[in-house]
């Protein structure tokens, strides 16, 4: 589970010794599953986050992590007993006149170590573009907070067959540069399947997590293996395992059934396998 320093890269690929380039890289890339709570959450409800980090630390082999609003993360920090507490946004500016903005340093301060960036409701609400993803990324890998960036079509543009350039192009304009220190992870989270119970179907998500890998391959190289890449949208306790069991798939980022225990426990015992 997530006691290990969370900001800190997995080990280099040691070089391939009979067991195969896959089951190496499978094995490096130990399973992250991240809690998402989008404008929810109560102080009261935090006690859904002491039950998880509870039960966290009797799993082994996943990263655990749990995002709530901004108004919670301090409070979760004092509850989750050394399971990783993360942030739904950042600011890419350091500091300045952005009312109701908050910087990466300030999430630091409160202990965060990630933050997601570019979820489809930011991208669709906000209008925020691959550039400002990509601008809220570098600020918050600079600050040291591990980085979840999001990416995924909407239902029209896998209908008409686009979902591969869609994403592609999220991802040609949206990713950092790696850092080199900081943890950097894909989500990829099908607009169509966030929310909606509609999860995507596991030969799609192998497409779609095997055309995300081969990207972060040819950008960077061996550090592209290392890159985690989660699948969000409608996980639940019931289709996890069968999403974790795809090639590539290196965790989830889970929205409605992490807001308690009796759902998101079932799901980070089956990224245990
Ligand atoms: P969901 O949300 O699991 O409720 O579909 C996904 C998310 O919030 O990232």
């Amino acid at each position: 589970m997530g006691m290990s320093d969370p900001n800190q890269l997995p080990p280099p690929i040691p070089p391939a010794r009979g067991r195969g380039a896959e089951g190496l890289r499978r094995n490096l890339r130990r399973k992250r599953v991240v809690g998402n709570g989008p404008m929810t959450g109560s102080l009261a409800a935090l006690s859904e986050v002491s039950a998880i980090a509870a039960a966290a630390r009797e799993v082994s082999g996943v990263d655990v992590a749990v995002c709530p609003p901004f108004t919670l993360i301090a409070a979760a920090v004092a509850r989750s007993g050394g399971v990783a507490i993360g942030a739904q946004d950042v600011h890419p500016a350091a500091s300045g006149a952005h009312t109701g903005d908050i910087s990466a340093a300030m999430l630091k301060e409160a202990h965060a170590s990630l933050v997601i960036v570019g979820p489809s409701e930011r991208r669709a609400d906000h209008r925020e573009d691959d550039a400002l993803v990509r601008a809220k990324a570098e600020a918050a890998l600079a600050a040291g907070l591990q980085t979840i960036v999001c990416v995924g079509e909407t239902e029209p543009e896998r209908e008409a067959g686009h979902h591969l350039a869609v994403v592609a192009a999220q991802l040609a304009g949206s990713l950092p540069e790696p850092s080199g220190e900081v943890e950097l992870v894909i989500a990829y989270e099908p607009v169509w399947a966030i929310g909606t119970g509609r999860v995507a179907q596991p030969a799609d998500v192998a497409e779609m997590h095997a055309a995300i890998r081969s990207h972060l391959r040819d950008t960077w190289g061996d550090a592209g293996e290392r890159v985690r890449i989660l699948y969000g949208g409608s996980v639940k306790a019931d289709n996890a395992a069968e999403l974790f069991a795809v090639a590539d798939v290196d965790g989830a980022l889970v929205g409605g059934a992490s807001l308690t225990a009796a759902q998101f426990v079932p799901i980070i015992r089956a990224a245990a396998g």
